[in-house]
């Protein structure tokens, strides 16, 4: 029983969601009596440290956070030029100068800094995309006492991960909102929807499975378990909750008809993530092929974009994250909305 291992009333995780929370989405899921998360993998060192104190002061509830674990890439000058020049007929619409943007990365993975801080704050649960950390690093995880969750998209990941010693895997289905978490083939073909992968995960690994991806309501926590789930994962029926820091075109987006197509897109960070179709990936095609600076470094040459049309009430250069399903998109109390997605857990009723 996932729940009780964990000390939650259910087994309902809010996927951590970095650039779109920070820790009162967190701490309001976790007193409502599921499990809450703060994503890392886009706030300083400082700004982390901040986070955690103030869900520590806020709860005693149990919580998890969330690391990015991705290889950092030299920077590459081919790349980065062909990018911008990809791009240059909009900074020139909007006016950007494109010799003032530096380079760099936009998300950091787990490293050393991130560790002392998971030794002091002793999150009770730790929870991984893109497979694991070095194995030093993951050890200072497992000698906190942390529960490790990571995302598996397919039989082979989720057979991995359990070989490295996870205590539960996270099926990503290809329905999920933000960025695949696949990190042993990057065939966008081996992907598979939550219903196809969630049966296949279950069979290769003997550890609990927690279905994620296109879950939005009761009734979809209620299949997802009927299906064999040991809990399950859910992302974009919380981006219009007041405790998130979703922004105001992305709320707009996502309460739009627009909200209906979303696409896998590397152009904002160089890996394939699910949002809304918007301009810039009507025009480029959502999947660029090389060159293209790699994950995460492709977000800095779009970034002033992003800017300049937000500022002008456009999210046409805006990553807007969002899974295939959000009909459970609600603009309410986040505690309201994790209670009524756990009546799925009541039955299939709901
Ligand atoms: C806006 C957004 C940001 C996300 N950021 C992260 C993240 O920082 N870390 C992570 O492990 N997963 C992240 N994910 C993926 C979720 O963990 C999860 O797989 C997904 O939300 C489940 O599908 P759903 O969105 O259909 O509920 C993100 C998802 C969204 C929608």
């Amino acid at each position: 029983m996932l729940a009780q291992h964990l000390g939650l009333r259910w087994p309902l995780i809010q996927a951590p969601m970095a650039g779109v929370q920070l820790h009162a989405l967190t701490v309001a899921v976790s007193e409502a009596g599921a499990l809450g998360s703060l994503p890392a993998a886009m706030l300083s060192h400082a700004a982390l440290r901040d986070e955690l104190q103030a869900i520590r002061a806020a709860t005693e509830r149990p919580w998890n956070l969330n690391f990015f674990c991705h290889t950092e890439p030299a920077p590459d000058a081919q790349a980065e030029t062909a990018w911008r020049e990809a791009l240059q007929p909009y900074y020139q619409e909007l006016g950007v100068d494109a010799a003032k943007i530096a380079p760099g990365a936009s998300r950091a993975p787990f490293g050393e800094e991130a560790a002392a801080l998971v030794e002091q704050f002793r999150p009770p649960v730790v929870s991984f995309h893109f497979g694991l950390p070095p194995a030093p690093l993951l050890e200072r995880v497992r000698r906190s006492g942390a529960f490790v969750l990571s995302s598996a998209t397919t039989g082979d990941e989720a057979r991995w991960l359990e070989a490295h010693g996870v205590d539960a895997v996270i099926a990503q289905g290809l329905e999920a909102g933000g960025h695949r978490g696949h990190f042993m083939s990057d065939e966008l073909s081996r992907q598979l929807g939550t219903f196809a992968l969630l049966p296949q995960i279950k069979r290769a690994v003997h550890v609990p499975v927690i279905a994620a991806g296109g879950i939005a309501d009761a009734a979809g926590v209620a299949a997802a378990m009927a299906l064999g789930a040991d809990g399950v994962q859910i992302g974009t029926a919380y981006l219009l909750c007041p405790e998130a820091t979703t922004s105001a075109v992305h709320r707009a987006a996502l309460r739009s008809q627009a909200a209906a197509h979303t696409a896998l897109t590397n152009l904002f960070t160089g890996r394939p993530a699910r949002g809304i179709v918007n301009r810039v990936m009507r025009e480029l095609g959502p999947l660029r092929a090389p060159p293209h600076p790699a994950f995460p470094r492709a977000t800095a040459a779009l970034a002033p974009l992003r800017s300049a049309a937000e500022a002008r009430g456009s999210g046409d250069f805006s990553p807007l994250w969002s899974g295939q399903n959000n009909t459970g998109c609600r603009d309410m109390p986040t505690a309201e909305l994790t209670r009524a997605l756990c009546r799925g857990f009541e039955g299939p009723e709901g």
